[in-house]
This record gives structure tokens, sequence and C-alpha cells, in this order.
């Protein structure tokens, strides 16, 4: 395998570079004290809005006891190589009691912790830790079905008429209400119902069989529901991350964020505001437009992930154009609310490791975490992409697996994880690309996203500044124009396999340019700036 070999190493210290060998070192830009506002930003009620968040996958991070099974007290010993990376809050997986039909996502009781992962006596241990060095922790809370073995299923499938019975959605046939809503993903099987022979009737689930969805025209379900929330809210978290919320209600023409689920995700923020400087963020179903669940911008979600980027940069990059990515940010730009924040993702457990989106290719995953981390919003950073960690190919659960494979932390025979057998097989090129292996490498994906987030660290422009998409005059080149009442930064990226050379449409762009990352040249003109980049090369140029 050949090293990463992606120019942005190439101006690894974060201001001063200059944008060509032959011009004189520019007077540098004014700058303030970083990591006092850093500490600002992430002390007050718009915390969110300027941290890094980290997606975990417990069961894959760290273990701790030599079972094979990652756990929460791993995951608090590596609190501090998170703290160093530069993440500010975390985002755990399902980490409740849970027959792992999904992984988690079919969740047997939501008050619990799974056994695998340890008691709840170690999450409030992780939650102290995490506070305690300023870092926030949300979770997933998944709420549009429960597993088979949950309680409240075994109590509603007894009969018809038992206290629960309609907690659960119902029919005498395989189809209506809510025909159309059924599964068609390859994941998940192609029937939405199920027969259940006690109850001689058939009930839905929009997943796995073993994940019945609940049924929110029950006030009952309402309130329970809403009291998981409260539950967790009270133990301290900051919020959480909510699965496939658009589903909870069917109707017979709709099955995404129909009227009734608005109401109730707007219940579930009202819940959120009693508890200052929580947050929750959406997994929106409908993939290439998350604004629907981001309401008046105050009413519904914090934030919500930007799929239409995060899970379809392969395309434009593959094909060396990016008319995809113009396009899905000037949609978010002109549909989102104001005060809504922009969730920007590259990648999750759900989808495939950014190294095989890239197609192997680093300077990909690096040019796309590029967009992401400069983009206007959150950035949400799955496990391991700091290391570009490779696909696995055992299957334990689904084939989904193949992107939750451990942490590799070194280059031993647990690679760091584990002392024990670890529950699934590392992902490839584990002895070459691991943590203590990039460490060492200047030129290393991990030293990518460290320079990356070091250089957001602190400046409020990359969460809260403006955007403009800038036009480039050619779709091989993607630009962005970030500014705030301090400062301006364009960012941009060179699609293409070959050098380029782009004319930056946009009067007053800036005053005069430094590169601060990456590589490629910026020169002012009256109407905006040429733009010089490498072949496959991103950089980031303060201008003001
Ligand atoms: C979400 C999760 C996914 C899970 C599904 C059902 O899409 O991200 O992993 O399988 O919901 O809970
Ligand atoms: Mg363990």
């Amino acid at each position: 395998m050949s090293r990463v070999a992606f120019a942005l190493a190439a101006c690894l210290a974060l201001s001063g570079c200059s944008s060509s060998d032959s011009q004189p070192e520019p007077e540098p830009f004014p700058e303030k004290d970083w990591p006092a506002e850093a500490a600002t930003l992430l002390e007050g009620s718009d915390w969110y809005r300027h941290a890094v968040f980290y997606e975990v996958y417990v069961r894959s991070f760290q273990d701790s006891d030599g079972d094979g099974i990652g756990d929460l007290k791993g995951l608090t010993s590596r609190l501090d190589y998170l703290k160093e990376l530069g993440v500010d809050a975390i985002w755990l997986m399902p980490i409740m009691p849970t027959p792992f039909k999904d992984s988690g996502y079919d969740i047997s009781d939501y008050e619990g912790i799974n056994p695998d992962y340890g008691s709840m006596a170690d999450f409030e241990a992780l939650l102290a830790a995490a506070h305690q060095r300023k870092m926030r922790v949300i979770m997933d809370l998944v709420l549009n079905h429960t597993s088979d073995s949950h309680a409240w299923f075994s109590e509603s499938r007894k009969d018809k008429t038992n206290p629960k019975a309609d907690w659960y959605v119902w029919s005498d046939t395989p189809s209506a209400p809510n025909n159309g809503c059924g599964t068609a993903n390859p994941t998940f099987g192609d029937s939405a119902w199920q027969l259940d022979p006690a109850r001689g009737q058939y009930y839905f689930h929009r997943f796995y069989p073993e994940q019945p969805d609940l049924n929110y025209q029950s006030p009952a379900v309402v309130d329970a529901t809403l009291g998981v929330a409260r539950f967790w809210l009270d133990k301290g978290v900051d919020g959480f991350r909510c699965d496939v919320i658009g589903l909870l209600f069917e109707s017979a023409s709709e099955c995404d964020l129909v009227p009734e689920t608005r109401d109730y995700i707007k219940k579930l923020r009202k819940v959120l505001d009693e508890y200052p400087g929580r947050v929750m963020v959406a997994e929106p179903s409908k993939l290439t437009d998350a604004s629907g669940y981001l309401g008046s911008g105050s009413d519904m979600f914090h934030m919500a992930f930007h799929f239409g980027y995060g899970y379809f940069w392969g395309l434009p990059f593959a094909a060396q154009n990016a008319d995809g990515i113009v396009d899905t940010f000037e949609k978010s730009l002109a549909t989102y609310p104001a005060g809504a924040q922009d969730a920007l993702v590259i990648g999750s457990h759900d989808v495939q490791r950014a190294f095989t989106v890239a197609q192997g290719d680093d300077t990909k995953h690096q040019r796309a975490a590029l967009i992401q981390l400069t983009a206007k919003g959150t950035p949400f950073v799955y496990y391991g992409e700091e290391l570009a960690l490779r696909p696995g190919k055992q299957e334990v659960v689904d084939q989904r697996d193949a992107a939750r494979t451990p942490m590799l932390w070194d280059g031993s025979a647990g690679h760091g994880f584990s002392t024990g057998q670890p529950w699934i097989a590392f992902g490839g090129g584990a002895d070459q690309y691991n943590l203590e292996a990039e460490q060492g490498d200047p030129e290393s994906m991990y030293a990518f996203y460290r320079e990356l987030f070091a250089l957001r660290r602190g400046r409020a422009i990359w969460g809260t500044g403006a955007m403009e998409v800038l036009e480039t005059g050619t779709p091989t080149v993607f630009a962005l124009y970030r500014a705030d009442d301090f400062m301006a930064y364009v960012a941009a990226v060179n699609m293409s396999d070959e050098a380029q050379v782009a004319e930056l449409v946009r009067p007053e762009l800036g005053a005069r340019t430094s590169r601060v990352l990456g590589a490629g040249t910026l020169t002012l003109t009256s109407g905006g700036a040429t733009l010089s980049l490498p072949a496959q090369a991103g950089a980031i140029f303060r201008v003001r």
C-alpha cells in the first residue's frame, strides 16, 4: 500500500505558509487566543455549533476486560485520545440491553445498559470523566421501534385486550393503514408485516422483524418514550442522535415526517429545552432533504445530518465533477431555516468506510473531509476515519459490519483493542494503518485530521460564519467562501486527477491571501481570484 501522498501535508504549519515559495512572506493576519476562544464557544448554549462530534461504536472502540468486546470502561480510558485529537463531543451508538439483531438498534430495555458494555455505574463514570474533560456525550435515541424482546412487546403480543395491546401497530392483514411504508431495503427484507401466531395478527416492522414499530397513535406510547428521553437527560447526557425519527407515524399516503411526527418532535424538543444546553440531531429518512427536520429553526431539531453530501460524495468524486456537491449545498443554504445548524458527515456506521467510498484513494477521502470540515455546520466524524480504517470482511450481524471493525491503536496482535479474541475480525491493512504507525507519519490520515481539527479550534467562523458556494467556472473545482466579522477563508477542492486553474467570481473576496493548509495558490483579482490547484489537491486560504 502506498503512503498517503496528499499535498495538504505539504503545509503543516497552521498559519504563515506562503502561497508560493517565490512570493515574500506576507504580514500575518490578526489572530486571537484560539484556545481561549474555544473554551468560551464550547461553554455557551451554542456549544454544538462549534464542537467537533465523533461517533463511537462502543463495541469496537476499546475493550477493557479481555472479552473481545469494546465497553464503556474502555471508552473512558480513551477519552484523552479523543480530547487530544480535537474532539469536543461524542455520540454513542446504542448502549442499551439488546438481543443484537440490529447491532443494538433493537432495544429490549430503554433504561438499562448492555451488560457486554458494562453497568449503569460505568456509564455514569464515563459521563463524569467526559464532563471533567469538558467533553459532551450524546446518545442514540431509538424511538421508532423496540426489540421484540422488550417487555412492552411481550405484553402487547399476548392478546388484543391487554393494557399495551395498542402499543404496536397491529393489523388483521399484512397491509394498510401504512401501505407503502414497508421495507424495500435489502438489509431489512421486503415485507414489513410479520404474523404473530399468539395474537393472531400481523405487526408492522419498518426494519428487521425483530424490531416491531411502536404505535405513536397511542398517547401512552408518546408519554412513555418522552419519559425515556427524560430518564437520560436526568442522568446528564448532553443530548440525542434520533434514529429514523421521521418514521414514527405512518399515514396511507406518506411515511416520512407526517404532521403527527412533526408534532411529536416538537414535544421532544420541549422536553430537551427544560434542560439547559442539551441538543438533538436528526437522522433524516429523506436522504437528500433534511430541511423538514429543522422546523422553524428553534422548535424541532438543533441539527440534521446532511446526507445529500455525506452519503453521496463518492459519486461526484468518481465523476471528477462537483455539480452534485454544489447542488446539495445550494439547497441547504436556500431551505434551512435561520438558526438551524447543518450536521456534516462523510459516512457513518450505516454506509461504507470513507476508504471504500474513495476507492482506496486517500486524497479523495481527504478532499471529501476538507469539504465536510470547512462547510458551514458541525462535523460528525465516524470513529476510525481519522486513521482511514480499511473495511473488514467478516459479517456478524449484517453487511454493514464491514465498517464496524475494531479501532486500531497499535501494531500488536490485538492492536491495543483487546487482549482477547475480538468479537469481529480487524479490518484490512491493520499492521500499517493504526494509530501508532500514523502518529509517527506526518503524511498520514491521522496527521491530516488533526491539522484540520486544529484549524477549526476556537474559530467560530466554521460553525456559524456565512457561507457562499463560489462560482468557479468549472465543475472540476469546488470552492467555498466563509466569512464572519473577524476573518474570511476560501476553501477549495480540485475534484480532478489533473491540475486545475479556476476563476473564482466574487468581487471583494478578500484583501490578500495566505494559504493555511494544502497546496495551490490563490491570487486576488478585481472580480474575485484565480485559484490554481495541483491534481487531486485541496487547500484553505485565509483572505481576511
Ligand atoms: C438507523 C440506524 C441503523 C439502524 C436503523 C434501524 O438507520 O442508523 O443502523 O439499522 O436505523 O434502527
Ligand atoms: Mg469488554
